[in-house]
C-alpha cells in the first residue's frame, strides 16, 4: 500500500500534521508549493488568500516531484482559509484526476473550519474518504503530535482489515 501525504501550508501548522502523519504511517510527502506565495504575516496575508478563494482562483505551481495517481491511500491537508480550503487544491485537482482513492481530510483553523471539508470532498468526488480531522493551530501543542499519529494509524489500520 503506498501512502502520500499532500498538504499546503503557509506558516507550518499543516506542515506539521503532513510530516506526524507522514512519521507515523511511513508515507511520502508532497508539497504544494506556489511559484508565487502570499506574504506570512500582516494583514495582506488575509486579503490576498481571502481573495483567491472567494474567487476561486487557480494560483500556479512549481511543478509536483511525485503524481499523486501512482499512491493507494492518500492524505490531503489545508489550513483554512475564508471557511474553506486554500486555492493551492483547485491547481491541483484540475491539473490531475483522482479517482477511487482512499483519501483521509485533514484541516489547520484557528477560530472554524467552516465548510473546508464539504468544498473539498465537493472536488474529490468518485474517491473515498476514509476520515477527517480538524487541528486547531496544532503546532502550539506537543501533546497534537500523539493525536496527528493516532488518527493516522487508525485510518491505516482500518483500511488493512478491509
Ligand atoms: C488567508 C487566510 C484566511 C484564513 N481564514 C480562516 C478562517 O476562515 N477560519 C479560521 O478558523 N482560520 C482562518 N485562518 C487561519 C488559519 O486557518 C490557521 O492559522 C491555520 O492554522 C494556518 O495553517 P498553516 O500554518 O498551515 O498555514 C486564515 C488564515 C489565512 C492566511
Amino acid at each position: 500500500m503506498k501512502k502520500l501525504v499532500i498538504y499546503y501550508s503557509l506558516e507550518g501548522n499543516t506542515r506539521f500534521v503532513a510530516q506526524n502523519i507522514a512519521d507515523a504511517i511511513g508515507g511520502e510527502i508532497l508539497e504544494l508549493k506556489p511559484k508565487e506565495s502570499i506574504p506570512q504575516k500582516g494583514v495582506m496575508k488575509y486579503l490576498l488568500g481571502g481573495k483567491k478563494v472567494l474567487f476561486k482562483e487557480k494560483p500556479a505551481l512549481i511543478s509536483l516531484d511525485k503524481d499523486p495517481n501512482e499512491y493507494d491511500v492518500i492524505f490531503i491537508g489545508t489550513p483554512v482559509w475564508a471557511s474553506s480550503y486554500a486555492p493551492y487544491f483547485n491547481t491541483l485537482l484540475s491539473s490531475i484526476e483522482l479517482k477511487n482513492k482512499k483519501i483521509g481530510l485533514f484541516c489547520c483553523y484557528r477560530g472554524s473550519a467552516g465548510k473546508t471539508f464539504a468544498h473539498l470532498e465537493k472536488q474529490l468526488e468518485g474517491n473515498h474518504i476514509v476520515g477527517k480531522m480538524e487541528f486547531k493551530e496544532p503546532i502550539k501543542v506537543e501533546e497534537n503530535k500523539s493525536k496527528i499519529r493516532e488518527w493516522a494509524n487508525s485510518i491505516i489500520e482500518r483500511i488493512s482489515v478491509h
